[in-house]
């Protein structure tokens, strides 16, 4: 069984003001806890050049909320995998819902992005999840089937790759999928990783997103071939994000 990992996504959020809020998850990510569960945090860029300083020696991992796919270049306003990786973070988000929607990512893209990821030392998660009327018309199996086979690179492992399922209709509404979805969902993932990557495909972490709180961690991280969640507002405060990583002490 992968090492669990709860990771924090705080997306457009955050002033130098919450270097203080990291300060006390530093403060409460303590040896018990290092010893069942990873911790990650993807501020937004402009934390990127701090974080990684301030978090040295805390064991907290930073990591972005996207890359380009090209190394460096005439990109107005884009960061490369290499540029992440030298501020001594070791992650990069990549394929959000937010950014398929909102800046027209396709698999394609997505997948690009995360070979750069490998290409620069860092650990791609790869998010994929169906929208409401794809899970309406019974169809987010074949959706999040499809997603995975267009955006995950060629020889991926445990090493360089995390997956996130995220529903899109679960995320910042406070409403979550039924555990036996989950379930569904998250076995389905694996079957489809362990087909094309062999044993491999059992050491890459598959977290849930959408909707995780303290008060439904227990349930969702209890489900099997859940390897921990990808959290959005509770990661914003130490407490809520803590309590959510407590589930595995
Ligand atoms: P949420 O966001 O926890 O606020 O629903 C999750 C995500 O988008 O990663």
């Amino acid at each position: 069984m992968p090492r669990p990992l709860i990771a924090g996504n705080w997306k457009m959020n955050g002033l130098k003001g919450a270097v203080a809020e990291f300060g006390r998850m530093m403060e409460g990510y303590d040896r018990k806890m290092r010893a069942r569960v990873d911790l990650l945090i993807c501020p937004p860029a402009t934390l990127l050049a701090t974080l990684p300083v301030v978090a040295l020696g805390s064991r907290i991992a930073i990591g972005a909320q996207d890359c380009h796919a090209k190394a460096s270049g005439a990109h107005t306003g884009d960061i490369s995998a290499e540029m992440i990786a030298d501020t001594g973070a070791t992650f990069v988000i990549v394929g959000h819902s937010e950014r398929r929607a909102d800046h027209g990512e396709t698999d394609a893209v997505v997948r690009a992005k995360a070979e750069a990821a490998r290409r620069a030392g860092l650990i791609a998660i790869v998010c994929v999840g169906e929208t409401e009327a794809e899970r309406r018309a019974g169809v987010a199996l074949d959706v999040v089937r499809a997603q995975l086979a267009g955006s995950i690179p060629d020889g991926a492992t445990g090493a360089d790759l995390v997956v996130a399922y995220e529903p899109v209709w679960a995320i910042g509404t406070g409403l979550i999928p039924t555990m036996a979805d989950i379930a569904e969902m998250h076995a389905t993932m694996r079957a489809e990783l362990l087909a094309r990557f062999g044993a491999e495909g059992a050491g890459i972490r598959l977290l849930y997103g959408g909707s995780v709180k303290p008060d439904n961690a227990g349930e969702i991280l209890a489900v099997l071939d859940v390897d921990g969640a990808l959290v959005g507002g509770a990661s914003l405060q130490a407490e809520a994000f803590l309590d959510i990583a407590r589930t595995y002490s």
